[in-house]
């Protein structure tokens, strides 16, 4: 959708909006935090790593952003009472979630299924499949009180075309296409809510190394050059588009 990749959004783009990025100290999750709060949003950060939190919170402070709302907490482990509680959180104090994006995931191994380690692949179906299914489900009574509220999912291009190797990361992003294909159906009718999800390509970033370390990282692009169509997916110019699987490059 060339509309997506090519929006160019406004300083006010998303005033009023509180949007939670999972795997947002980091990465992908970082940047779109980041330019979703320079348009104007409230930004709840949840990840890992709390020093990767922490420097999110300064590059926000740096920029006189308002100050996100971080939560750290191991997607591999979290329950879904931890899950609820922010949920609760959010209702409470913004009476509403608008945004969700469920960015946070672990490449694998890259390895044949013949020798595809069983510990491995349960790990990354938990953080990338397990986690995402719990945490969506947990954050749309919040959800549900937005006027005009927008999930987005992060695939792959191995989530449409299965490929060697990419093993068990691969089968949870055709999970994770699924997932916001049966939720936006099942939205359709009872709520305002819409549910699309991004291929973000390749990008510069920690697991773009991880999966092809002989490559040259300068040949892709960075993550803040990528972010048009998450900016258009988050904003109210997308009303009215649901379903879809978008290719932000
Ligand atoms: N980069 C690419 O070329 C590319 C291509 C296609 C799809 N994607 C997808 O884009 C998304 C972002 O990827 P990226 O390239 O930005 O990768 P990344 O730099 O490795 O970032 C991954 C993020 O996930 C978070 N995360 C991982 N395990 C977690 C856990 N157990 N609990 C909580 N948070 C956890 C990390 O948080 P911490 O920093 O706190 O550890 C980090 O913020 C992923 O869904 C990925 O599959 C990326």
């Amino acid at each position: 959708m060339s509309i997506a990749k090519e929006f160019q959004a406004s300083k006010n783009e998303l005033e009023n909006k509180v949007i939670l990025v999972s795997g947002g100290g980091s990465g992908i999750g970082k940047e779109a935090a980041l330019a979703f709060a320079e348009c104007g949003a409230e930004i709840v950060l949840l990840g890992k790593n709390s020093d990767h939190l922490e420097e999110t919170y300064n590059e926000f402070e740096a920029r006189k952003l308002r100050s996100p709302i971080l939560h750290q907490l191991d997607l591999e482990t979290t329950t879904e009472e931890e899950l609820k509680k922010i949920n609760n959180a959010l209702i409470e104090e913004f009476g509403k979630l608008d945004g969700l994006l469920n960015n946070a995931s672990i490449l694998g191994d890259k390895s044949p299924i013949e020798s595809y380690k069983f510990e491995v692949w349960k790990k990354v179906f938990d953080i990338n499949v397990h986690a995402t299914f719990l945490l969506t489900k947990s954050l749309l009574p919040a959800l549900r009180l937005s006027k005009e509220g927008s999930i987005i999912f992060t695939s792959s291009g191995v989530g449409r075309i299965g490929k060697a190797y990419w093993g068990a990361y691969s089968l949870s992003k055709f999970a994770t296409e699924s997932l916001g294909q049966i939720l936006s159906d099942e939205l359709e009718n009872t709520s305002n809510i819409r549910v699309n999800s991004i291929n973000p390509g390749a990008v510069r970033t920690q697991m773009r190394e991880q999966a092809y370390p002989a490559e040259d990282p300068k040949i892709n692009k960075e993550a803040k050059e990528i972010l048009n169509a998450y900016l258009y997916l988050m904003s109210d110019k997308s009303i009215g588009i649901s379903g879809d699987s978008i290719d932000a490059q």
